[in-house]
């Protein structure tokens, strides 16, 4: 079942006119006569500039190009669109009418009106002009990237504090969109360009009521962050290492997820399954118990706009023993991703979210070996292994220097504890490992490696 923003769900969306009016409503699929919703159908468009040799190297533009498709593709998909049709169209210069060239325009629309496409998904940002031509030019409604990846988080969010995100992200599109276009909306609603006329009045309404929403929300995000801050606190004082799987959208993290712990959730072949993080259990080989906790999917080029709610997303990876980087091996960019995702938990460590050194923590999975001639085909990297979450081929091993860099950030402490205090001695056996032990007459002189948490948190009771 879909669950609906609740920013679209509050106010109305500004359509960028009349058109848009008339176009068929992607948040509401149509209607079949025997009343059963009949699938959207849609098309995918990547307006593609060949990027400069600074940018990505070592990657052939037409690959990128088709790899940036099929994201796109994946993400249309995760909403339940249906892509008939789809093109990479090179850019020859950004026409500020269209963004697209005018033989462009008139190919795909005849692509468009042939396979009876509702929704055209641009995936570029459009300017709101550029949008509302479009959609006059071919007829159908037009999404760009920022929509699409905002109804994309809309309907993943599960957390208060991730509908708060996004729903705020969508007020502020949606405003800049007013602003922008209220010339076009002061004609469509009757305003005749001048000050205080009946469109701009209408405008400014719209835009009062946008504005009184996101000042509201910022507070309610305030109010549960500070709430969230009380119930990680409580999670904190689970006893055991947390491992946070991240990476890129479609790198497999799911697929990994649910190979490690047996689980049946989140197995889906949609990009953006995880914006919420899920947390399971995991026993490794050394008996130890870990708490394994999918993140939400990085995905390319994320507009500004969406960083924030994105980065909300992350916290979770602050408070991870051991990090996870889950990504797709087989991905033509996957060079570039991987470098996105460093980029981005370095940003983190920046601004002191993250620890600096979380490189040391850090576990490279290099997934979908399958497709590659199996995990021995793959180079041997320190800090890196070659997997298969499909196969299964390489979790093994995973695990192996999971239970190692969990011991590694080990510390080793000695106690004296005495008899008539059982309940601590059983905390230490449970939550660390007893590596020796003397008795005397009072106590049990014990010698045991913790996690620096479970230390101090042992040493803060003594
Ligand atoms: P998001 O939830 O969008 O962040 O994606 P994800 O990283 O969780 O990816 P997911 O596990 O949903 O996998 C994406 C696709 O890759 C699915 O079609 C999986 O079946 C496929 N996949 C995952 N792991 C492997 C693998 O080891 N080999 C192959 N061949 N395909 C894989």
């Amino acid at each position: 079942m879909r669950r609906s923003a609740p920013g679209r769900t509050v106010l109305p969306t500004a359509p960028s006119d009349e058109t848009a009016d008339q176009a068929p409503d992607t948040h509401g699929p149509e209607r079949t006569h025997a009343g059963s919703p009949a699938p959207t159908r849609a098309a995918v468009i990547l307006p593609w500039e060949r990027p400069s040799s600074s940018e990505r190297t070592g990657v052939d533009p037409s690959r990128a190009a088709e790899a940036r498709l099929s994201e796109a593709v994946g993400l249309a998909a995760s909403i339940g669109l249906v892509v008939v049709h789809k093109s990479i169209l090179p850019l020859r210069g950004r026409r500020p009418s269209t963004l697209l060239g005018s033989g462009q325009m008139e190919a795909e629309k005849r692509h468009l009106a042939e396979e009876h496409v509702t929704v055209a998904i641009v995936d570029a940002s459009l300017s709101p002009v550029q949008q509302r031509n479009l959609e006059r030019g071919w007829g159908c409604k037009v999404i760009d990237r920022t929509g699409l990846i905002l109804d994309i988080f809309g309907e993943r969010a599960v957390t208060r504090e991730g509908s708060l995100q996004v729903e705020l992200a969508h007020l502020d599109y949606q405003r800049s969109r007013l602003v922008r276009s209220w010339t076009h909306l002061e004609r469509q609603r009757g305003g005749f360009g001048f000050l205080g006329g009946p469109g701009e009045t209408q405008i400014e309404a719209d835009r009062r009521l946008i504005t009184d929403r996101i000042v509201r929300l910022k507070r309610e995000l305030e109010q549960v962050r500070r709430t969230r801050g009380l119930h990680r606190s409580a999670r904190k004082r689970v006893p055991f290492p947390v491992v946070a799987l991240v990476g890129y959208t479609n790198a497999g993290k799911s697929t990994l997820f649910n190979a490690l712990t047996g689980a049946e959730v989140h197995a889906q072949d949609q990009l953006f399954a995880t914006l919420d993080p899920t947390m399971r259990g995991l026993v490794l080989a050394s008996g130890r118990r870990v708490i394994l906790s999918d993140t939400v999917g990085f995905i390319s080029e994320l507009p500004t706009e969406l960083v924030a709610a994105f980065r909300a997303t992350l916290e979770e990876v602050a408070e991870a023993d051991v990090i996870l980087h889950v990504r797709d091996a087989a991905h033509p960019d996957s060079a570039a991703q991987r470098a996105d995702v460093l980029a981005v938990l370095d940003g983190m460590a920046k601004e002191g979210t993250l620890d600096e050194d979380f490189g040391t923590r850090t576990i490279e999975v290099l997934n979908k070996a399958d497709l590659l001639g199996g995990a021995d085909a793959l180079p041997a990297k320190p800090g890196s292994v070659a997997v298969s979450a499909i196969t299964g081929e390489g979790l093994g091993a995973l695990k192996e220097m999971l239970d190692a860099r969990i011991a590694a950030g080990m510390e080793q402490a000695d106690y004296d504890i005495e008899h008539s205090d059982g309940a601590r001695l059983a905390w230490l056996y449970e939550h660390g490992e007893v590596i020796g032990r003397e008795d005397d007459e009072q106590a049990a002189h014990v010698t045991v490696r913790l996690l620096p948490a479970d230390r101090a948190r042992f040493e803060r009771v003594a």
